[in-house]
């Protein structure tokens, strides 16, 4: 008798409470070890396993603003995919927001600003002509060489004639030769990647592309290089590179993706058709190398390759022209594309294309993605003494402490920006900035373990900060 009455307020509920549909169940689950986890969906609460074989290919986008948990969801899965399939990762990080990261996970770091890489390297095998193909057409998305005509039939002919000349030719001996003709434009135009302070292109290669495919989890930090330019050059050439290198290893027969190449702040390189990220999107599946975007203006993937991704993860977006454009290009109903505007860190509206088209829907929201990051020590500085604690017990307490979401958010970056290391009384002055009062932040740094010498020691010091900032009148206090 209960139990019939449970049920049947059971289904009232549901019936009540309309919601979107989701994809089904079968879709979404796999057996821990064949897919990754990532969290649940919104209403039925349905866990969601993402398993590249049930997915027209294995490509990831992530877009949402910053601070929405993008990187976050790519550390969480590459973390994942090294557990289950021992993927190795590539990660061409833009602005250097990995390496602290992957030193952590136990990967590897190369700062790409104390490395040479040769363009004209003719990674597995690839003949000169089509190598010149490559670098032409890398200048067209770059320097708009399609514009200048001759400059770019000059530069062809210089780089056909310095790979005949020498052994080891590299760009500088292309611009000597442009020079020497004296092709002034057409040098010029290569110059920005080769003049003074720059000499990432000149020189044999340090790097070995291939080595790196295969080598676990690798951080390619490319933020120290001088410019923007050369930045995507290098991106370009390295996506150039892994393409080439997955062609000569051939179709996969593993289970599971062989190598995940990240883009984070993808800029320039994913926005052109022509980009090596198309081909890469278009034969990735069949060799098992996965793409992994994620950016905060969506309009930096281009709408063909945003349109042909397995898997889109929309965190929160603000602005109408990125969620328009997120919106025609996947296409999911006014319900979804209001709550993306309301999502808090870590939550996700989810578009994956199922290989055998057997669910009409494809875009779910899910709640905040369930996430895990290598254990994370935090240190409040003190004066001989630190207080270690690890980052989820500190946000735990925070949390405890009555702290918001958002302010929770603020201090995690503060540690972030310093490496996880923070003097007390920085950390005192945003409680403060919170509203805590002295009595409540004290014991709290009591509860952490700080001693009454160090106590007093911080206090003085956001008092004297305080005062030289003029905020309040230096008074002597008690
Ligand atoms: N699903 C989540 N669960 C718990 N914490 C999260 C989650 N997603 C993100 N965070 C936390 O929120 C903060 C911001 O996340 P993250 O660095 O991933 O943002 P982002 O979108 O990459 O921002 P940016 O565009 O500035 O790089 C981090 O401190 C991260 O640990
Ligand atoms: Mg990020």
């Amino acid at each position: 008798m209960k139990l019939s009455y449970l049920f049947s307020k059971d289904l009232a509920r549901k019936m009540i409470l309309v919601h979107p549909p989701e994809p089904r169940k079968e879709l979404l689950l796999s057996m821990p070890g064949e897919g990754i986890y990532l969290g649940k969906t919104r209403f039925l609460h349905a866990p969601v396993f993402w398993d590249h074989r049930k997915l027209i290919n294995p490509h990831m986008a992530v877009v949402g603003i910053t601070g929405s948990g993008k990187s976050y969801l790519v550390k969480t899965f590459l973390t994942r995919a090294a557990l289950i399939w021992n993927s190795n990762a590539l990660i061409l990080d833009w602005v250097g927001e990995y390496d602290k990261w992957v030193r952590q996970a136990g990967g590897r770091v190369i700062d790409l600003g104390k490395e040479r890489l040769n363009l004209l390297d003719l990674v597995g095998g690839l003949p000169k002509s089509s190598r010149i193909k490559q670098i032409v057409s890398a200048l067209d998305i770059l320097v708009d060489l399609k514009s200048f005509p001759r400059e770019r039939d000059e530069i062809e002919e210089a780089l056909e004639a310095v790979y005949g000349s020498k052994k080891k030719a590299n760009l500088s001996d292309v611009v000597r030769w442009l020079d020497k003709k004296k092709r002034k434009k057409a040098a010029r135009l290569l110059k920005r990647f080769t003049s003074e302070g720059c000499d990432f292109f000149a020189g044999d290669s340090t790097l070995d592309i291939k080595a790196l495919t295969s080598s676990g989890l690798v951080c390619l930090d490319l933020h120290s290089l001088p410019t923007e330019e050369v930045r995507s050059l290098a991106g370009l050439t390295i996506l150039q590179y892994v393409k080439e290198i997955m062609r000569a290893e051939g179709a996969a027969e593993e289970a599971g993706v062989r190598l995940f190449i990240v883009l984070d702040e993808a800029w320039k390189i994913a926005q052109d058709e022509r980009s090596e990220v198309i081909a890469i999107v278009r034969e990735g599946r069949k060799y098992n190398f996965a793409l992994l975007m994620a950016t905060q203006n969506p309009t930096d993937m281009h709408k063909t390759i945003f349109s042909n991704i397995g898997t889109i993860f929309v965190m929160r977006l603000v602005l109408r022209e990125y969620r328009d454009y997120v919106r025609t290009s996947i296409g999911y109903s006014q319900f979804i594309d209001n709550e993306i505007g309301k999502f808090g860190v870590g939550d996700a509206a989810v578009n994956m294309i199922f290989a055998r088209r057997q669910s009409k829907i494809n875009t779910f929201l899910m709640d905040k993605i369930d996430g895990e990051e290598p254990l994370f020590l935090m240190k409040i500085t003190g004066d001989g003494m630190d207080i270690e604690v690890e980052r989820e017990q500190l946000v735990k307490m925070l949390y405890e402490l009555g702290l918001t979401e958002d302010q929770l958010g603020l201090i995690k970056r503060e540690f972030e920006k310093t490496d996880g290391l923070m003097d007390s009384e920085q950390f005192v002055a945003m409680l403060e900035k919170f509203g805590y009062s002295k009595s409540a932040i004290i014991s709290f740094l009591r509860q952490l373990g700080m001693d009454e010498r160090n106590l007093i020691r911080t206090f003085s010091l956001v008092k004297m900060r305080k005062a030289t900032k003029g905020l309040v009148d230096v008074v002597l206090e008690e």
